[in-house]
């Protein structure tokens, strides 16, 4: 899928919130070798620059334009342009990040042993991915490309939940690590202005659905999957919405 920096960071605040929440249940006081798998535009691999700046910290993505927007905004890391689908490092890692990324990658029953695996001993595997996928914001994409003026051009498109639940992680991670701890938070996401959380969804999962389809339809989809929205998530009073959603955590360590 082709990224699109400025829709992602519209909501820059809300999405880097987690990502400093899973940084602070880290405890790697001074790692040399520090990954972010799907570091995007940086936003993220600079909260580890700055939390540790004598590491050797790796940006890793597939999206070139993510990648220029990082290289020009954060200094003293080096960038990678590749798919984690077939990814190594060069060095045993002592901590690999990943925000809001992994849900982009298919088996994680095979993925997460195989990133566990690739930490040095002592090493930590901190990951946050949204499991927002059974919510309406998520669903309703779902509906909507497998309604009858959609499902022949997208239904193909809509798949099961990339996301497992807690319990199948700490059943992957369990008997190789020395540690796990597995959370869940849903945030009461308060958002600003007109269609919010499809903005937000535009950002992400909706996105390729969008470009599936020719550039004079895609204003057709958005609009169904619009109004499923506003039933599902109504304006306040004060124009505001509520977009409540949930994101899983796991920090694993070797
Ligand atoms: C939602 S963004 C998160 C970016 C960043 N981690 C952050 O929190 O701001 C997801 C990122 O994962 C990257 N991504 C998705 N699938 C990928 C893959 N197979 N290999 C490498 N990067 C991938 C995308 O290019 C995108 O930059």
């Amino acid at each position: 899928m082709a990224w699109d920096p400025d829709q992602y960071a519209k909501f820059r605040e809300q999405r880097l919130r987690p990502a400093r929440e899973l940084l602070a249940r880290v405890e790697a006081p001074r790692p040399g070798v520090v990954y972010d798998l799907g570091c995007g535009e940086g936003n993220v691999t600079r909260l580890l620059v700055e939390r540790w700046p004598r590491a050797g910290i790796t940006g890793v993505d597939d999206s070139a334009e993510m990648l220029d927007r990082a290289a020009k905004a954060v200094a003293g890391v080096t960038w990678v342009l590749r798919s984690l689908v077939s990814w190594e490092p060069e060095r045993p890692a002592d901590v690999v990040f990943s925000n809001a990324a992994l849900q982009w990658l298919p088996d994680h029953r095979a993925l997460f042993p195989r990133l566990f695996g690739l930490l040095a001993p002592g090493g930590t595997l901190a990951v946050q991915m949204p499991r927002n996928f059974s919510a309406p914001s998520h669903a309703l994409i779902a509906e909507t490309a497998r309604s009858r003026a959609w499902k022949d051009r997208l239904g193909h498109l809509v798949g099961p939940e990339p996301v497992s639940s807690p319990s199948e992680y700490f059943r992957l991670l369990g008997p190789l690590a020395k540690s796990v701890d597995i959370w869940e938070t849903e945030y009461l996401q308060v958002l600003e202005g007109k269609d919010a959380v499809k903005e937000w969804t535009k950002g992400t999962w909706l996105k390729q659905f969008l470009d599936a389809l020719p550039e004079g339809e895609r204003a057709g989809f958005e609009e169904d999957y619009a109004a499923r929205l506003r039933v599902a998530y109504p304006r306040l009073e004060d124009g505001r919405t509520l977009f409540p959603f949930k994101r899983l955590f796991i920090v694993a360590s070797r």
